[in-house]
């Protein structure tokens, strides 16, 4: 007989059905938490416990230019949050949206600015046929909010000790070298106006044969090399803001590509 098992086999069934009750209870607390949290004030405690991201108090828009600024490497070049301290040839864009009116900053990002046929100093590159319209509008709108500090918002870490060639392949993003010659380097962005209609991939025979050392790859780098004006797209100078450390890194990291 195996009586004794009956009061063990439903004391393990009540367990379980407790066991399933509290689970039920916790994640209806959870959801609730995380549902009041969501449409609550920015001194809602999240489900979590800890106190919301100021990202909760940032307008949707401007999260996103400060997202862009990042991306495209506009922070790069003008500082973060646009500060300044990278080069003296980069203005600082703290007061930028009081000077100048919407359209002329729309103007200034889609066409450019002081780019010369033979480059010696940085000058502003020429977005309008790689950053969409939309994108431009959340750059402007995060412009004349002032550039706040927008959590998340951040360039990729360079990695330490892991030699050129992995810092390279994160400088290839946190530049921006991506959002124009694609990932891995394989070209495609348009550039309709340009005798070759895209921007040139830095992978592949062609370039592998005509930039062939390490410094033919850095010289073109460091310059740039204007194609033409805008709205075609040219390769903008980074001498003077990206330092030659990195500039090898970049370098030995495009050698590893296809
Ligand atoms: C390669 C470096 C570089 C990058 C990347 C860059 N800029 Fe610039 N930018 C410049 C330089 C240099 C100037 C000043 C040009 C001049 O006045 O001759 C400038 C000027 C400007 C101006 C006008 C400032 C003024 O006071 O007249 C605005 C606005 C601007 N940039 C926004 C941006 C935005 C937005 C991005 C990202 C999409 C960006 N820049 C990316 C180098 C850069
Ligand atoms: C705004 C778009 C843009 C960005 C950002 C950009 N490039 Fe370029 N790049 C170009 C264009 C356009 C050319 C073609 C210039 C030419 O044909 O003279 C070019 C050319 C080059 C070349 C020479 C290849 C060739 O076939 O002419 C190298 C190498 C290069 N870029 C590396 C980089 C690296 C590294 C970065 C990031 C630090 C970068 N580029 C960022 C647009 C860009």
């Amino acid at each position: 007989m195996r009586k004794p098992d009956l009061p063990a086999a439903v004391a393990e069934a009540a367990i379980v059905l407790i066991a399933l009750g509290l689970a039920c209870v916790a994640g209806f607390a959870g959801w609730a938490i995380g549902h009041y949290s969501r449409s609550g004030t920015s001194k809602t405690v999240n489900a979590a416990g800890t106190s919301p991201s100021a990202a909760a108090s940032v307008d949707p828009q401007v999260a996103a230019g400060a997202h862009i600024f990042v991306q495209f490497a506009c922070a790069q070049c003008h500082g973060e949050q646009g500060r300044g301290g990278v080069s003296p040839d980069v203005p600082t864009l703290t007061s930028v949206a009081k000077e100048l009116k919407p359209q002329k900053l729309r103007s200034i990002i889609d066409h450019g600015l002081g780019e010369s046929a033979n480059p010696t100093k940085p000058y502003m590159p020429v977005w309008g046929e790689v950053i969409s319209q939309t994108q431009v509008s959340d750059l402007i709108a995060y412009l004349r909010a002032g550039l706040p500090n927008v959590p998340t918002a951040e360039p990729p870490a360079i990695p330490q000790g892991q030699g050129p060639a992995v810092e390279g392949s994160v400088l290839y993003v946190r530049y921006g070298c991506i959002n124009c010659h694609g990932p891995n380097g394989l070209g495609g962005v348009p550039n309709p106006q340009s005798p070759d209609k895209t921007i040139p991939p830095l992978s592949g025979q062609d370039f592998r044969k005509e930039f062939n050392t390490d410094k033919k790859i850095i010289d073109v780098i460091r310059s740039g090399s204007v194609i033409g004006r805008a709205p075609i797209v040219s390769m903008p100078h980074w001498g003077g803001i990206i330092p030659d450390s990195q500039l090898q890194a970049l370098a030995a990291y495009l050698k590893t590509l296809k």
